[in-house]
């Protein structure tokens, strides 16, 4: 009789080591990765090849931030028993699938994904390299080389998994002769894809808005004091718009039993911002406390970290070898 196990759906998805995370990272992605461990057969991978499309100049940080992003995930409660967390860069096999993919993967293709004028845009020139043009491509090999059929993923991910779906096609009506060798990933959006900064854009490193998972709690409160609110609520009694305030949204994941009566309290006028952000910060300081007090035993275990990169690397790599060959053998390589 089959196991449960062996009927998993098959989840792939991964983060750049680029530095502490943040509540954004838990709310829109982590707590998805927290699920998959329980329902799915999931690999979660630390990009680090990725991390260099961006930050070549600097591979002290991305060698650092390896450990760092394995810490948070361990904190925030993904479960590397249930799951496989593993190091990109040690599956040279991710790489040579690129080199073999890059054979039929136009470049208009990867020119036209938003993601790719938008960075040149924001970040500059420097960027523009054969590596980063490839990004979407390299992130189809980490997906397909486990053949992950659902990728939890923020909303900027989304043109990612269509270009990745359209390569897959193309592959298998090229090489596969009637069968799926490679399968089209689809992306599984959170509840809260896009979570609020305290400056009420997208929650994002490169916006300096962020609430990270190891702030201490004075520098939590901090933040969340200078948030900013509706506007024209300017007095205490002036009623305010919850739906414009990303006070408010924050309030929907950190405690949701309390957003009616915020919202009640704060169209009234009954509820002030200053009395608001206080409220918030002692939650969510009640919410992340449990996740930065793991943080802090994860952070002080080093071996323990990279035991489970090492051994999750290996086991994914037997897979990874697998889907190579197949791919191979489809272009009548092996
Ligand atoms: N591009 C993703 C991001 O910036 C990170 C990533 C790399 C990824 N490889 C992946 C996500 C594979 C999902 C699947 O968030």
């Amino acid at each position: 009789m089959a196991t449960a196990t062996a009927k998993r759906p098959r989840v792939m998805s991964g983060m750049r080591p680029t530095g502490n995370l943040h509540l954004g990272h838990y709310v829109g992605v982590l707590t998805q990765w927290v699920n998959y461990c329980e329902t799915a057969d999931a690999f979660f991978e630390i990009a680090d090849l990725h991390a260099f499309t961006t930050g070549f100049s600097d591979p002290q940080s991305i060698r650092d931030a390896r450990n760092a992003i394995v810490v948070d995930w361990l904190a925030a409660g993904v479960d590397p028993k249930k799951s496989t967390f593993y190091l990109q860069s040690g599956i040279p096999e991710i790489s040579e699938l690129e080199v073999l993919l890059g054979m039929i993967t136009p470049i208009s293709w990867l020119e036209r994904v938003p993601t790719f004028k938008g960075q040149i845009e924001a970040l500059g020139t420097d960027i523009a390299t054969y590596g980063f043009l490839g990004y979407p491509l390299l992130q189809l090999c980490d997906i397909a080389i486990f053949r992950g059929e659902f990728v939890p993923v923020g909303k900027d991910q989304v043109a990612h998994l269509e270009f990745a779906r359209e390569v897959v096609r193309r592959f298998n009506y090229l090489y596969g002769g009637g069968d799926s060798i490679l399968v089209e990933p689809k992306a599984m959006l959170s509840a809260f894809p896009e979570v609020p900064g305290i400056d009420g854009r997208k929650m994002s490193k490169s916006y300096d808005n962020v609430i990270s998972l190891s702030d201490d709690e004075a520098t939590t409160t901090e933040k969340v004091r200078r948030m900013i609110t509706d506007p024209l609520k300017i007095r205490r009694n002036d009623p305010g718009r919850p739906e414009i305030c990303p006070v408010f949204h924050l309030w929907k994941f950190v405690k949701p039993e309390h957003v009616p009566i915020v919202e009640r309290d704060c169209r009234s006028g009954a509820l002030g911002c200053v009395q608001d952000k206080s409220d918030f910060a002692e939650a969510l300081n009640e919410f992340l406390r449990p996740l930065r007090e793991r943080r802090k035993m994860f952070a002080a275990d080093e071996a323990y970290v990279e035991k489970v990169i090492a051994e999750g690397t290996a086991r994914a790599r037997e897979i990874a070898a697998q889907t190579l060959n197949d791919v191979k053998r489809a272009m009548k390589l092996s």
